[in-house]
């Protein structure tokens, strides 16, 4: 993309559609997890040291295959989708079966990235469901799912990923998140519309 391309506004709708598309995966893992989860909490109801749970009850085992395994087809099917399209604006995951590697880290780091907040919080000693600070709640499995390509798919993170994708995933996700809790809050699934 040249200079000239990246600044106009069609530059601009279209960064912003290919992060939406990059991260859908890791997107579809939370909201499935809220739908699907439930049943034997990950820590089975064990505490840390401190005294505290180690996850808390929002953290299930059923929460967290099931949103896995929904990120996987979901991201699969992109896949099959960019491939058939054949267009260098609709980006893909990877030609060759290394597409899994990255509809993987793209899952399974996001519902990652969210164990790893809920193990801060409970540190923080803030309550299952309690709002927590710096974004935490809203970009938990952006940073999960980051980490994980960073380490896994670093090519394909940084052939895909340019500064202009981060920084809309940075300001979009935050934004889809209050919209997809809000709407989860009003159909009786989240306590909290956070
Ligand atoms: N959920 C689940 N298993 C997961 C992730 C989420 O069952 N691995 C479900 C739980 O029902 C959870 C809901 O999705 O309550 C929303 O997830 P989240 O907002 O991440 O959890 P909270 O309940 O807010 O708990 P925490 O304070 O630990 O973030
Ligand atoms: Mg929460």
């Amino acid at each position: 993309m040249t200079l000239s391309v990246e600044f106009s506004a069609i530059g601009v709708g279209i960064v912003l559609l290919q992060a939406f598309w990059l991260m859908f995966p890791a997107y579809v893992t939370g909201s499935i997890a809220v739908l699907v989860g439930g049943g034997k909490p990950i820590d089975f109801g064990k505490k840390h040291r401190d005294g505290r749970r180690i996850l808390g009850d929002g953290k299930t085992w059923a929460g967290l295959a099931g949103g896995t395994i929904a990120g996987i087809i979901v991201g699969s099917i992109q896949n099959i989708a960019a491939l058939s399209i054949n267009d260098k604006l609709v980006l893909s995951f990877g030609e060759t079966w290394y597409f899994f590697v990255v509809v993987f880290c793209l899952s399974f780091g996001a519902m990652f990235g969210d164990l790893v907040k809920s193990f801060i919080k409970r540190r923080m000693n803030i309550k299952r469901g309690k709002k927590s600070p710096f974004l935490m709640d809203q970009l938990d499995f952006v940073v999960g799912a980051w980490f994980f390509l960073l380490l896994f798919a670093t090519t394909w993170f940084f052939t895909n990923f340019t500064f202009w994708h981060i920084l809309a995933v940075l300001i979009l996700t935050p934004l889809l998140h209050r919209f997809t809790n809000v709407i989860g809050y009003k159909l009786g699934k989240k306590e909290v519309p956070w």
